[in-house]
């Protein structure tokens, strides 16, 4: 999917009963797999509306979250004025093409990384910005055979991951208690009225 593509679903994106119930999951085993508290400072890359960050926001001291599609920045940026939340920051930025001058204590990302080519380039930056001892947690689809998104869907990169592809990934940029685990189940239904179901996976892993 383009970022226009994003900015246009921006305003109904939270209308699909099945993002919400993945964001609560994704939310939940981060907050289960790892000790949150409110003294740490987080970045969420590829934020989208808010689904997942927000659930974690009340845990943490701050949470700069980032994606590239305006769209979906101003979606969460109306929820932050009218929930009256003050320690989330909307902020545009691509990782891969500027720089961010800052470390975090955990760094999260939900659904993105299959949007992004350069895959293993982007857990090597999510690397450089954690803290020692900071942590670590990317959630995505499963390798599937590609049906997951529509056949007129671009910006899809990778038909998910290979659970000990990220694990090795982690562990090589020098991630220690890497582990990785099934929070999901997306059940889908297709034309033909088969339901099939699409594992979503959480990688963890520590810096230091
Ligand atoms: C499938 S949505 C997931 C949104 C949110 N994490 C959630 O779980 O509801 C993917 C998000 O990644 C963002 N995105 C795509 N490419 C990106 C990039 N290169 N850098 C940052 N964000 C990106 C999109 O704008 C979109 O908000």
């Amino acid at each position: 999917m383009s970022g226009k593509h994003f900015d246009k679903a921006a305003a109904g994106w939270d209308q699909k009963q099945r993002r919400v119930e993945l964001a609560a999951k994704i939310a939940a085993a981060i907050s289960s797999t790892l000790p949150l508290n409110k003294n740490m400072r987080a970045l969420e890359y590829g934020c989208g509306t808010g689904l997942v960050g927000l659930a974690l926001a009340p845990k943490l001291s701050t949470l700069t979250a980032v994606d590239t599609s305006t769209g979906m920045l101003a979606e969460l940026a109306r929820k932050i004025e009218s929930e009256k939340i003050s320690n989330v920051t909307p902020l545009r930025l691509d990782l891969l093409q500027e720089s961010l001058e800052d470390k975090f204590d955990l760094i999260f990302c939900a659904m993105t990384l299959h949007h992004i080519k350069e895959a293993d380039q982007l857990l090597a930056r999510f690397c450089d910005l954690l803290k020692d001892g900071a942590y670590l947690a990317v959630a995505d689809l499963k390798e599937e055979d590609g049906s997951f998104h529509d056949a007129e869907a671009d910006g899809v990169m990778h038909h998910g991951f290979n659970p000990e592809y990220l694990v090795t990934t982690l562990a090589g940029l020098g991630l220690t208690q890497v582990s990785v685990k099934e929070v999901h189940s997306i059940i889908k239904t297709n034309e033909a009225g088969a339901s099939r179901a699409y594992p979503v996976i959480l990688v963890t892993g520590k810096k230091g």
